[in-house]
């Protein structure tokens, strides 16, 4: 392995809202970060990884005004609930902060005043939509009216869903408050902007510079060419956030204490672990420092922040590292089919090992999306993890311990081919390196079926019965062990978990520096099961909860989605919490509601919370899988009434075709209620 000095490097990882729950799509930026990390400390370089709650913002303010909380009640709940679900998927954060912090609001303060003292803060009044009601302005996504051009009813701010033309708040037809329903009054105040255009020629050097992947570079250059406009820092109270130094009642917009928040928390570490906080911030400092971001928030990392950087007389980034989005079964995660998948739901079925080393056998250093297909997903991880590299392992182990005092022989059978999986060392991690994580692992399986092939030909479990062949069983096993050595300590950044069990059955550290010559006359440990096989089961019942966590498997009435399932990013593109949304008569008006008659209620085999329903409506019958199995039992719902939604699209459901919906009331669980028509009411009946 060729020397190399111990480098000095920082990561990040964009920071989560702390209004929802993580999802995959988070998991697959941090996994990446993480693998990236663990490499880096394989290697023997000082790299700290640290990340944070992206906490202030309306979103958050309003989320906590929902739940009837404070936002610091909401962002610390949900703070304990990223780190859980984090530490679940391995995620080896050297600290884990929040935005909400005194370093933050310090560095916030003190970045923004060398902003100002260097002449790149202007102030200007601007006329905004504000509510009268809430007393807030409105954001565009909060804004809601009817299309000026296709006059579909009830679409938000700036883009219409039906028609896909983009205006002004100002241009929707009888616009209304998302928040409150109120009519929107243009309303002026003063705001603050950083002055971007001043750092043009910077930033083409820096977009230049060669250490960014070419999307990016070309990305960020056509926007240079286009123009770059002033930034509006600013937010007027009510805001949760930080107020700007000398500007009462004016605050900081979230995108900019948010990447001052990745300082922030190195600060904080730093402090705890006496680690010189400057020599990585200062202007000249010889640290790398790395953005793990998703390709979504390239104009924050890849514009802003290194200008305010600049500005503030700080170092910029050796670079940003975008990734694509996650796609799962070929398209956008959705709840409808079970596919937009809960950190949290992940691991109440599966080993976070899995989705790592999924991730890593498709993760590029582009900006490529990477697609989950769940049958891909459990061929590939049994077939390769299981079924090649756990495989090596437990051929040998036995051998060894039965026969030969689990130690491996004084001489290696086959130096060469040890040294082989040595020498590939340098090229799997440059591929790691590189982020080149998928070509790492063909090489790293590559090796696997070589090393499997070797056992294939010498055929200890043959050998073992043979008289006089015990030299040679020791042998085999010997190599086939030091093989495995070699292939788990590059595996190591990826599953973690199992190559710490690895090392306690190899006796010795799977760390890259320890890798230098193949084991002999070493002892082992007793062979534990390092992972197991994933159950196509598994994935079903994952599917399941992620489907029936949505609230569509039974309409309940009064129940709105938690936030926690929003699957958009709050504080940028969301659209207003459902609680508040309306719609207009027309949409009411096409729901067909029927009362329907149950003929059938059964439980479905391998749901935990669905029925099957078999609904008269009359003239004809219709099955329906309704989420209500924790409230009643089949045989009470036998011949009762209930509305239904007739109109519903069919919904193709792991257990069938679910062809409409019933009316439910209440939280959920044990508490929910079908609705039941009056007396009177005949079967096919229309509700109105
Ligand atoms: O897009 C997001 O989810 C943001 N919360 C990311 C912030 S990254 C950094 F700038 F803090
Ligand atoms: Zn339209």
């Amino acid at each position: 392995m060729a020397e190399h000095s111990t480098r000095d490097i920082l990561v990040t990882s964009a920071l989560p809202y702390a209004n929802g729950s993580l999802h995959l799509g988070h998991l697959l930026e941090m996994v990446q970060t993480d693998i990236w990390v663990r490499f880096q400390k394989s290697r023997g370089h000082r790299c700290h990884y640290v990340c944070a709650d992206d906490a202030h913002g309306t979103a958050i303010m309003l989320t906590a005004e929902k739940l009837g909380i404070t936002p610091e009640e909401q962002i610390q709940r949900v703070q304990q609930e990223h780190e859980r679900d984090t530490a679940g998927f391995l995620i080896g954060f050297d600290n884990y902060y929040s935005t909400h912090s005194p370093e933050n609001r310090a560095w916030s303060e003190e970045i923004y005043k060398r902003l100002r003292a260097n002449g790149h803060i202007a102030t200007r009044a601007i006329t905004q939509a504000f509510d009268p009601e809430k007393q807030l302005f409105l954001a565009d996504r909060f804004i809601k009216g009817t299309c000026p051009k296709c006059k579909t009813a009830d679409q938000y701010g700036d883009n219409c869903e039906a028609c896909g033309a983009t205006y002004t708040p100002a241009e929707l037809i009888d616009p209304v408050s998302a928040l409150s329903g109120a009519t929107p009054v243009e309303k002026e105040s003063e705001h603050f902007f950083f002055t971007l255009p001043d750092f043009a020629d910077m930033l083409k050097d820096w977009t230049g510079s060669g250490t960014l992947q070419p999307q990016i570079a070309n990305k960020l250059r056509e926007w240079l060419d286009a123009g770059l406009q002033e930034w509006d820092i600013s937010r007027d109270a009510p805001y949760f956030g930080f107020e700007i130094p000398d500007a009462p009642g004016k605050y900081f917009y979230v995108w900019l204490d948010a990447p001052i928040g990745y300082m922030a928390s190195f600060q904080n570490y730093c402090e705890r672990e006496g680690i010189d906080f400057d020599s990585y911030w200062q202007k000249d400092s010889q640290a790398e420092l790395y953005h793990f971001i998703g390709k979504d928030i390239i104009n924050f990392h890849g514009l802003f922040w290194p200008a305010m950087l600049h500005s503030a007389e700080l170092r910029t980034p050796t670079a940003i590292y975008a990734h694509g989005f996650l796609t799962v079964n070929g398209t956008k995660m959705s709840k409808s089919r079970g596919t937009f998948i809960k950190a949290s739901t992940y691991l109440q079925h599966l080993d976070a090992q899995y989705l790592r080393y999924y991730f890593a056998a498709k993760l590029a250093a582009s900006v490529d999306d990477i697609d989950l297909n769940l049958e891909d997903f459990v061929q590939r991880v049994n077939a390769d993890v299981v079924g090649k590299v756990v495989n090596i392992a437990s051929r040998c182990a036995g051998f060894l311990r039965k026969g030969f005092d689990n130690t491996l022989t004084a001489d290696c059978a086959e130096p060469a081919m040890v040294q082989d999986f040595i020498d590939a060392g340098d090229t799997i991690a440059a591929l790691f390196e590189g982020r080149e994580f998928n070509k790492a692992i063909r090489e790293i399986i590559a090796l696997a079926d070589r090393a499997n092939q070797y056992i294939d030909d010498k055929k200890p479990w043959v050998l073992a019965k043979e008289e006089g062949s015990e030299a040679e069983v020791h042998a085999v096993c010997s190599v086939g062990i030091n093989l495995f050595r070699v292939l788990m300590t590059y595996l190591k950044p990826v599953l973690p978990a199992m190559a710490e069990k690895a090392e306690a059955f190899l006796n010795t550290s799977l760390d890259w520096t320890a890798l230098s010559a193949p084991l002999t006359a070493h002892r082992l440990e007793k062979f534990q099961p390092l992972i197991t096989r994933i159950d196509p089961k598994q994935i079903e019942a994952m599917v399941d909860a992620s489907r029936e966590e949505a609230p569509a498997t039974a309409a309940a009435v009064g129940k709105t989605a938690p936030a926690s399932q929003d699957a958009g990013k709050p504080g940028k593109a969301s659209k207003a919490p459902a609680a508040t949304d309306t719609i207009a008569f027309e949409d009411f008006a096409k729901v067909d509601l029927r009362v329907a008659q149950i003929i059938a209620a059964d439980h479905v085999e391998g749901a935990d919370k669905l029925l099957r329903l078999t609904l008269s409506l009359g003239d004809e019958q219709r099955q329906v899988f309704a989420g209500i199995k924790a409230a009643y039992a089949p045989q009470d719902l036998v011949g009762r009434l209930t509305v239904m939604v007739a109109n519903l699209a069919p919904r193709k459901m792991r257990f069938g075709l679910s062809e409409g919906m019933v009316l439910a009331a209440g939280p959920g669980g044990e508490d929910i209620f079908l609705l039941t028509p009056d007396s009177g009411a005949t079967v096919g009946m229309q509700v109105k």
